[in-house]
Order: C-alpha cells, then sequence, then structure tokens
C-alpha cells in the first residue's frame, strides 16, 4: 500500500474498493503531485461509486399518461385567466422576488464548440454571444419592473474560468457585479466498462459534470441559496443556455406558478414531430408529474395517437421552469429526497500503461427534471414553440446556429410588423436587442428601419 502523511483513512478506502490501480504512477510523482492525486480522490464517494454500478438501468416507470397542461388561451376565460396571472407575475417580479438561473456547465460536444457554449456568438446581426443576449434581458427585465434580477450562472469545472473572466472582461454586460452569481457544479467520476475509475492524466481521474440535475444541489453548497434568501427571492427561473428565444422573465408563467402554490412549474411545447428529442410530460400512476426522457419513451407510447390522429405524448420538455427557493432547499439538503443518477455509455480517453487511448466508458448524470415528481404541487404550461424555442445543439441542420438565428429574425419581423412597422425590401438580416425590447409592446412605434441589408436596433 502507497503512504502519504495525513491521507491514511482515504489510501485505505482506495484499497478497500479495489481502485488502487489509480497509484499506477506514483512512483514517478513528485510530492506536490501526490498530493494533487489524492486530493482529487477526496472528493469520490466510493460507496456511492459502488451503487450506481450495480443498478439496472432501466429503472423508470413506465406506467404513465400524458400530463395535464394549462393550454394556450383559446376562450374568453383561458384569457382573462392569462391577465390575471400576467398582472400576479408582474407586481411579483417588482416586489424583486425572482432570480434568473442559466445552467450551462454542460459540455456541447454535440456541438462541436470548444469553449463554453454561452460564449457561442448567436446574434444573427449583432453577432452577440448567448450569454450577452440573456445577461441583457435581464438587464432590460431589471429595468421594465424597476428591480435587480440577480442572474445565477452555473458552469463546470472546464468552463468556469473562461465563463467567469468573460463575464468580467465585459463588464458584466451592464449588470452589477453583485447581480450576477457564477458558480461551478460537482463532477463525478466515468467509470471503464469494468467499474474502475480511469486516469486522465497521472495525477488526476476522469469526471464530467454531474448532470444540470447537479444544479440543484450545487444552489446550495455554494452558498447562493443562501444568499438569495437574504435577498427575498422566492422563486427561481431556470433555462438553458442554448435557448436564445427563452422568455426569462414570463409574467404569466409566474403568476400562475405563484397562484397555483406550486414548487415547480414548468413550459411545454407540441412535439415538432415524431422523432424530436425532447422529453415529454408525463402523469405517473400514482399521480405526480414529470418527464421521460426521449431516449426512454417505449415504443408504443412513442406512436400513440388520439381519436383525432395527433400524438398523445406531444408536451415537449424545453427545460424551462420556475423553482420554488424552498423546495430547491429541500431538495439539495438531501431531507429524504435526492435526484437519481443515469448512466450513459460514452466514449473517454484513458491514460493506460503510458499512452492515452479511447475507450468505452460509462457516464453518469442527474436529471433536473427527476425533480418534478418530488413536488407537492406542480403545473405544466403550454407556449407557442416559435415564441419561445430556438435549441442549439448541432453545428448544421436541425436545432443548429442557423435554425436559432432564422428563428430570432423571424420573431423579430412578426415583432415589428404587429406594431405597424415597415421593414425594407433590402433588409435580409434584421435582429433587435434585448435591451430595446423584450417583447413587442416595447417597441416605438415610431421606429424607423434603415433601409439596409443588415440591421440591428438596439
Ligand atoms: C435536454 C433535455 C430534454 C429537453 C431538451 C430541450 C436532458 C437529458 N434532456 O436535452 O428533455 O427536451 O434539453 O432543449 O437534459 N448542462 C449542465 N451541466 C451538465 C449537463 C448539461 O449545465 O452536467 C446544461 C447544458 O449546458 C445545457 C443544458 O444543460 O444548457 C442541456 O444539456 P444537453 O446535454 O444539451 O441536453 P439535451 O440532450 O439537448
Amino acid at each position: 500500500m502507497i503512504d502519504y502523511p495525513g491521507y491514511d483513512h482515504l489510501i485505505r478506502t482506495v484499497y478497500e474498493h479495489n481502485q488502487e490501480h489509480v497509484f499506477e504512477y506514483w512512483d514517478e510523482l513528485s510530492d506536490a503531485d501526490r498530493g494533487e492525486l489524492l486530493d482529487d480522490l477526496s472528493d469520490i464517494d466510493f460507496d456511492l461509486l459502488r451503487k450506481l454500478l450495480s443498478f439496472k438501468e432501466s429503472i423508470q416507470d413506465t406506467n404513465f399518461d400524458p400530463a395535464p397542461c394549462i393550454p394556450l388561451p383559446g376562450t374568453e376565460r383561458e384569457k382573462s385567466a392569462y391577465l390575471a396571472a400576467g398582472e400576479t407575475g408582474a407586481a411579483y417580479v417588482r416586489k424583486g422576488k425572482v432570480a434568473a438561473f442559466v445552467v450551462a456547465g454542460g459540455q456541447g460536444s454535440r456541438l462541436g464548440y470548444e469553449g463554453p457554449k454561452g460564449m457561442l456568438r448567436i446574434g444573427p446581426a449583432s453577432n452577440r454571444s448567448l450569454f450577452q443576449i440573456h445577461a441583457e434581458k435581464i438587464l432590460k427585465y431589471s429595468r421594465k419592473y424597476n428591480t435587480a434580477v440577480p442572474f445565477l450562472i452555473m458552469t463546470s469545472r472546464s468552463n468556469h474560468y473562461e465563463t467567469a473572466r468573460y463575464f468580467s472582461e465585459n463588464d458584466f454586460f451592464g449588470l452589477s457585479p453583485e447581480d450576477v452569481f457564477i458558480f461551478p457544479q460537482n463532477m463525478i467520476p466515468s467509470l471503464d466498462a469494468e467499474g474502475k475509475l480511469v486516469l486522465e492524466t497521472r495525477k488526476s481521474v476522469f469526471k464530467n459534470p454531474d448532470g444540470h440535475g447537479g444544479s440543484l444541489h450545487a444552489l446550495h453548497t455554494s452558498g447562493v441559496l443562501a444568499q438569495l434568501k437574504n435577498r427575498g427571492i422566492e422563486t427561481i427561473s431556470y433555462f438553458q443556455v442554448d435557448n436564445p428565444l427563452v422568455k426569462i422573465i414570463d409574467p404569466a408563467f409566474i403568476g400562475f406558478h405563484v397562484m397555483a402554490g406550486a414548487d415547480i412549474s414548468s413550459k411545454a411545447v407540441k412535439k415538432a414531430y415524431l422523432g424530436e428529442k425532447v422529453g415529454v410530460f408525463v402523469r405517473f400512476g400514482g399521480g405526480s408529474i414529470g418527464v421521460v426522457e426521449y431516449s426512454d419513451l417505449p415504443e408504443g407510447k412513442l406512436h400513440d395517437r388520439d381519436e383525432n390522429g395527433n400524438l398523445r405524448f406531444s408536451s415537449g420538455n424545453i427545460a424551462v421552469h420556475l423553482f420554488g427557493r424552498e423546495f430547491v432547499g429541500r431538495v439539495a439538503s438531501g431531507a429524504g429526497i435526492a435526484l437519481p443518477f443515469h448512466r450513459a455509455r460514452k466514449k473517454i480517453n484513458a491514460l493506460r500503461g503510458g499512452t492515452t487511448a479511447e475507450i468505452e466508458g460509462l457516464k453518469f448524470e442527474k436529471f433536473v427534471f427527476d425533480a418534478l415528481p418530488l413536488a407537492d404541487k406542480n403545473i405544466v404550461l403550454e407556449v407557442v414553440r416559435e415564441d419561445e424555442f430556438a435549441p442549439v445543439k448541432n453545428a448544421s441542420g436541425v436545432d443548429s446556429i442557423e435554425s436559432a438565428q432564422k428563428l430570432m429574425m423571424d420573431q423579430h419581423r412578426k415583432w415589428l410588423a404587429g406594431r405597424g412597422i415597415r421593414i425594407p425590401k433590402k433588409t435580409r438580416i434584421i435582429e433587435i436587442s434585448p435591451l430595446a425590447a423584450v417583447e413587442p409592446d416595447d417597441i416605438n412605434t415610431d421606429l424607423v428601419v434603415p433601409d439596409e441589408e443588415r440591421v440591428y436596433i438596439s
């Protein structure tokens, strides 16, 4: 057994769990590097890893029906319910009770983009990044509602520093630094097919971010949740970094959530096509609401249609949720409820016998929507896809930068047309800054769009 002062217990644990191959390069490491390796091992929960290996992959309850949804306002009654919700929500935001929370710890591997996904330049005319668009929306909401909406940004080990530097070098895009909270999520080791830890370098093991479900825990351990409490925040508006159309502060959504006394509320859009890669909202046999991921939806249910020929499981998850702060506290502190891990196969680079090679590995992640069934009360609100959802997942084609830019421009054209503003024929590329408008009513009807090919309204 190797030995290093002060780490006896950890070293024994590593051997007890038959993971001592992580010391393969021990003899070649300096004392400082040995200390680093041990520190890297010290935050691993070895008992948890053993449990994760032994659980069966398919544990999901398959007894479920489509979840009930608040529909788009059609009838007079629905319209007035919307108006009332909008007023309640706006008053609540004005009182400073809502924080915005983006999860940006993912690795953007499908996109093939190396840096933090939030730094991806997406503005069709402005070339602004996803982060800048989100930050400017939040600044605009803060001005509109005469409050300071805190902006919480969850990163992970591989992109934390770059993200934090990006915000500080850009003066937080006009937000006050004390209103921006950037904190990393936890990492969890990936394992090889035999359940062994994998070395990434001679002094570190391979770890991946613990999934966006780790965000609830990260809010707690970073101390941000406690700070939110001190600021009087009651509701956290959660969204993904890759959706430039997201309505970060939506008074009607917030109003419905508050009036229902919900722990979690979620937005849904009608699935665009049968195989679309979005989870669907369901109601499990026991009555709780949840999301079943696209890859887990049984074939029969995927194809299931109602009497009108419409897909029965068609409420797609756009990963926009409102979380009660107290509820997050309960989940994050353990308090008898915790989110499960999901296991996925993935290629990882492993250092073995002096060379690095790609191996088949196991990756563990938590999904934030697994919190839904833990809530005493939750609601699902249907929204219009083109108004709120433009995911950037792939380098080209479906759900790409190009498709998202088109959706942004279509929306801005629609807003301008709705305000009676003429768009010159010559104008091919058009974009409205969030600082000018986060909804059509923010646009001044006197606005004149210049007769140019590329127009940015700021
Ligand atoms: C996700 C949802 C899916 C939903 C779709 C909508 C999952 C498993 N599925 O799919 O139900 O319909 O979005 O766009 O999430 N992230 C972290 N830390 C992590 C992992 C991810 O912060 O450890 C963040 C990413 O930065 C990103 C978001 O979570 O903002 C989504 O991750 P991604 O891997 O793109 O999820 P999808 O498979 O696209």
